[in-house]
């Protein structure tokens, strides 16, 4: 090859990775999926030990319930709506479409769950473990109402 061609080649390499780059970028609906997934994973993932101590069955630790109630109660606190673009259901979501049919409701189930969530951070606090017990039980309703609604 001469050099020119080389350097067509190169080009012509160069410019088709750059779109497929660009490709699998420019899909909002797909980065909104696994943003909120990503933000319910960390959630539930500290809301199980927690459900584990409230029912007994792992002891109660009070630093570590109240570590992890703050942190539920900071990613609730984040704009989840904002990673529900209308009709991002589909492959690989759980998202159900009632979400945009019924938005309002559902905005409504968002907020719930972070006044419920920085309610259980705040009585964490204090380790009144008969108030942690009722309050982590309003807070799981809020996730409840919500899942038993919009997801699948
Ligand atoms: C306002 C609605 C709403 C509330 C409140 C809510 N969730 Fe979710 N959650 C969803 C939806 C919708 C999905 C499915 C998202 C998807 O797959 O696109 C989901 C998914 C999940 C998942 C699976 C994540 C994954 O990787 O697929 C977990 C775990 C979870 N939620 C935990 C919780 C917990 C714990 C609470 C309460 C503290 C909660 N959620 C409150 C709507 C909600």
């Amino acid at each position: 090859m001469t050099k020119t061609r080389w350097l067509v080649a190169g080009t012509a390499l160069f410019a088709a990775a750059v779109a497929a780059q660009a490709e699998e970028k420019a899909d909002p609906k797909k980065d909104a999926m696994k943003y909120r997934q990503a933000a319910m994973t960390l959630i539930g993932a500290n809301f199980k030990p927690m459900g584990a101590m409230v029912k007994g069955d792992a002891p109660f630790n009070a630093q570590e319930f109240a570590r992890r109630s703050k942190d539920v109660a900071a990613i609730s606190s984040i704009d989840l709506l904002a990673a529900f673009p209308q009709d991002s259901d589909g492959t690989g979501s759980k998202a159900k479409p009632e979400i945009w049919m019924k938005w309002d409701d559902f905005k409504k189930k968002m907020g719930d769950m972070e006044r419920e969530t920085a309610k259980l951070a705040e009585v964490s606090k204090g380790g009144d473990m008969a108030a942690v017990k009722k309050q982590f039980g309003e807070t799981g309703k809020t996730c409840k109402s919500c899942h038993d609604d919009y997801k699948e």
